[in-house]
């Protein structure tokens, strides 16, 4: 899969962690940043994985903040992105598999390295089941219009 990743300065650490994952696993990830752990704002990082994913650039996005809290919040602002941030492994899989989840949001003062690993690997390996959740997801993404 082609997965971008991005997050902000308390985010920076875990958002490498991750990274490595993803790579060892075979995907193609790109970071759009940033480069260094200086302080900075997530809705800039959000809004960066937002628009890859939501014009088709990328399969998925990854973001990671202090909470994940503020990533979700602004990345949903993005038309056709579907953010959740979920601490949980069994979350991880129902957003994919229930909401259609394209960009996951992961908190690095919540979740430590172990746990959000296992979080990624439960959203990578969970598809889209469509049938009655399809209607569900298309009202969510009528509130957009
Ligand atoms: C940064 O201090 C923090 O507010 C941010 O990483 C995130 O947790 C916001 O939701």
């Amino acid at each position: 899969m082609r997965i971008v990743i991005a997050s902000d300065h308390a985010g920076f650490d875990l958002k490498h962690a991750v990274r490595r994952h993803l790579v060892d696993a075979g995907h193609e990830v790109v970071d759009l940043g940033p480069d260094e752990k200086a302080r900075c704002d997530y809705p800039d990082y959000a809004e960066k994985v937002g628009h890859e994913v939501a014009s088709g650039a990328a399969d998925l996005g990854f973001l990671c903040c202090g909470t994940g809290v503020g990533m979700s919040m602004a990345a949903n602002k993005v038309h056709g992105v579907r953010a959740a941030v979920v601490s949980d492994s069994f979350s991880a899989r129902a957003t994919r598999e229930h909401n259609d989840c394209n960009v996951l949001c992961l908190g690095e003062r919540v979740v430590g390295v172990g746990l959000a690993l296992q979080i990624v690997d439960a959203f990578l390996g969970a598809t889209f089941e469509g049938g009655r959740h399809a209607g569900r997801v298309n009202k969510i993404m009528d509130l957009e219009r």
